[in-house]
């Protein structure tokens, strides 16, 4: 594994070597066990949208392993006024041992790998987000202690998180149903991905549906960063597809209620069903810093 590009790229076993790093340094934090892994290694840290818990927790995660964390945002760097990714990438890895990018394109962490020496961590695209499915997956594992047979729907817009979140609950083994408009399905190669996985896979457009004897519900956002715009008609188009009452009541009795945050109450997620679940979704949040720093120890290590 060279860089964190999507969860395509990783292998199960990957994935569960990442997982298994990420609760021991999750163990060792909270039990003041220092892990300086990366120590005098620097990473910077490229931020063309917004963020509260990537940066965040990248920053202090780069800390807490002994290295240097560099917040680059792209109204000052140069690739904000038209510098090719290719020439960033070379110049960047002359400074850096890591780089974290959040950006639209997949395209351009793609580029950045390529063209670049040094490891590329992909911290949002509008195809993908696997350092968000990374700290799902660590959740999931410690709230049901095993994936297999596990069942995950998600319900809304089939975007970067619904994208990242069948890639990696099928590749760990779980069953996966997709409850989105027929405008706004997930991408295409996603999809081709998951009909190998035959009736593990499931792309419907009735959130209940997809909700039944579920163990995770996921949701997201309706309108993600750089479709501001479209709001008020994906407003309309989501009308319904929001985790609510009824659909945890076909849900399993003990399913947990995951949310990459932010949450936009009475969209896509009740208050009342975010509150009553509260407690999942903040670790889920918290995990990001642990995941994270194991993908960095794989990396940069
Ligand atoms: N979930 C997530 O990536 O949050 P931020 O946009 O705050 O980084
Ligand atoms: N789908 C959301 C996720 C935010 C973490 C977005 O891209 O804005």
């Amino acid at each position: 594994m060279k860089h964190l590009l999507k969860m395509l790229d990783l292998s199960t076993e990957e994935i569960i070597r990442i997982l298994d790093l990420a609760d021991q340094l999750k163990y060792e934090l909270k039990h003041g066990i220092p892990h300086p892994h990366l120590k005098g290694k620097s990473l910077g840290m490229i931020f063309q949208k917004a963020s509260t818990r990537t940066r965040v927790s990248f920053e202090t995660g780069m800390y807490q392993l002994g290295g240097h964390p560099l917040f680059l945002s792209s109204d000052d760097l140069q690739i904000g006024r038209g510098e090719p990714v290719q020439d960033t990438a070379r110049v960047l890895s002359r400074y850096l041992d890591g780089i974290m990018i959040r950006t639209f394109e997949q395209k351009e962490v793609e580029d950045l790998a390529q063209y670049g020496s040094i490891p590329v961590i992909n911290g949002l695209t509008d195809f993908c987000h696997p350092c968000q499915i990374l700290a799902d997956l660590m959740t999931i594992r410690e709230y049901k202690t095993d994936f297999n047979g596990l069942k995950m729907c998600f319900i809304g817009d089939g975007n970067n998180m619904a994208n990242s979140l069948i890639v990696g609950c099928l590749k760990v083994g779980m069953s996966v149903s997709i409850a989105c408009p027929d405008a706004y399905h997930p991408a295409q190669e996603v999809l081709e991905f998951a009909q190998a996985y035959g009736d593990r896979f499931e792309l419907t457009d009735q959130p209940l549906t997809a909700a039944k004897d579920a163990d995770v519900v996921i949701t997201d956002v309706w309108a993600s960063m750089g479709q501001e715009g479209e709001a008020e008609k994906r407003k309309k188009a989501f009308h319904g597809y929001q985790v609510n009452d009824d659909v945890m009541a076909l849900a399993h009795s003990d399913a947990i209620v995951l949310h990459c945050l932010p949450a936009h109450r009475e969209e896509e997620i009740t208050e009342k069903v975010f509150e009553v679940h509260a407690a999942e979704i903040f670790e889920e949040a918290e995990n990001r810093l642990h995941a994270q720093k194991a993908v960095m120890v794989k990396l940069m290590g």
